[in-house]
């Protein structure tokens, strides 16, 4: 059984919690810690946890025999907290984004390889039957070449979301709605079809008075991928939509098959439509889904029944390209990846000297009284 140590016991922890509960005897929460005094205590008391509760991380990881910990605090802190642990030989499962910089996943991917641990970042939307059959339909081929594709990572937060006070700030939480949300369909992007060559980029901040970042993204990336973040979407349509030679599927999940008419005008195409259906009808369903899907992979990881498919070079890829499109949305111009290390944009320090302030932050609030949080409404159905 692997001991975890929770560290942050706020909104996230709590989905951690209940699915490392739901695993036991896998695995059990021995301690939790929060530098907010009573905050690592009511969640252990919440679930019943027969676990200590700490307010230094340190302490946490001097006294405590932990084999894996969750790290659920604020992003900037991401990258010190994995280190410090990994440099205790303890396998680390870190929320997304994984850092605030390509430097600071390339400085944790090095220690875990030092350190011989494993690093995984949550992107618990690729454990979601839906997707898993998006990618291995694109592998397969069966959608012949793909074309083009649309990415909406469309959220709904009202502007007092900004109020908490790590979020809306580009040097703790890093970023606006691109690193927080759009990071998601990113991951999944680049897990089913890779890196796109180069992108051009927007950034805006249309209505989050209390925010430095970002609340509304679009941009090209080339492969042709119309992609939109956004926080301003009532409805919050979160879709994947791939263009290929035989179909358009799409996730929440459409199909639609088109042949051409001697004019060339469009008329339905029933057999694709049924071949591609059944194909994706067959795929395997996932047994469990989301946080509690990936924890499960981490422990199997870590106890060497499988390869872990959620490393540290998968988080820094999409922090790379959201990076790039910073850069773009910046400087107005095409930018090309993989991303220097002399370059601006591959570094926390100077990137953030350079992100345009859309607003100053005016006021915050250390914690919300309502601890109910929503992961995005149709990912992954
Ligand atoms: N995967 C998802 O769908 C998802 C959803 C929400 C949040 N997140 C991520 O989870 C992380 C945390 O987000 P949250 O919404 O839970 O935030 P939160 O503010 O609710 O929780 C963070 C906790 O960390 C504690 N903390 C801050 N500094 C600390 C320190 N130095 N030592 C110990 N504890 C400290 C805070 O007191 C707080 O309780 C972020 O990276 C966020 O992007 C992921």
């Amino acid at each position: 059984m692997l001991n975890f140590g929770i560290i942050g016991a706020g909104a996230i922890a709590r989905v951690h919690i209940e699915a490392l509960v739901s695993l036991y005897p896998l695995c059990k929460v021995s301690a939790v810690c929060d530098n907010l005094e009573g905050k690592a205590k009511t969640l252990i008391d919440e679930f019943s946890l027969d676990a200590k509760a700490f307010t230094s991380f340190d302490e946490m990881l001097d006294s405590e025999h932990l084999d894996c910990v969750c790290i659920c605090l604020p992003p900037v802190l991401h990258c010190d907290c994995a280190c410090k642990a990994l440099d205790h030989k303890i396998h680390v499962i870190v929320e997304k984004p994984m850092a605030l910089s390509v430097e600071l996943c390339d400085r944790m991917i090095e220690s875990a390889k030092k350190n011989n641990c494993r690093l995984a970042v949550i992107c618990q939307n690729r454990f979601k039957t839906a997707h898993m059959r998006l990618k291995r339909i694109v592998e397969s081929g069966a959608l012949g070449k793909i074309y083009q594709a649309t990415v909406n990572s469309l959220w709904y937060r009202g502007e007092n979301y900004y109020d908490l006070w790590w979020r809306g700030t580009w040097d703790v939480e890093g970023g606006g709605c691109l690193l927080s949300h759009g990071v998601h369909h990113l991951d999944l992007l680049l897990w089913i079809l890779g890196k796109p060559k180069s992108l051009t980029a927007n950034i805006c901040n249309l209505a989050h008075n209390n925010s430095q970042c970002e609340d509304l993204v679009t941009a090209i990336l080339h492969y042709e991928v119309n992609l939109m973040v956004s926080l301003l979407n009532h409805g919050e349509e979160q879709e994947i939509v791939l263009q290929t030679k035989k179909a358009k599927l799409a996730i929440p999940f459409a199909l639609a098959c088109n042949k051409a008419m001697e004019n060339g005008f469009p008329e339905d195409n029933p057999d694709t439509y049924k071949e591609i259906l059944s194909l994706y009808e067959s795929l395997p369903e996932c047994k469990e889904e989301g946080h509690k899907a990936q924890l499960l992979h981490f422990i199997n990881a870590v106890e060497g029944r499988e390869e872990l498919i959620t490393d540290g070079f998968a988080g820094r890829d999409v922090i790379e390209l959201i990076m790039a499109i910073y850069k773009s949305g910046v400087l107005h111009k095409e930018v090309f990846l993989p991303l220097d290390a002399n370059d601006d944009f591959y570094k926390f320090e100077s990137r953030v000297k350079i992100m345009p302030h859309f607003h100053e932050k005016t006021h915050s609030v250390k914690y919300f009284k309502t601890s109910k949080i929503t992961l995005g409404r149709d990912v992954g159905k």
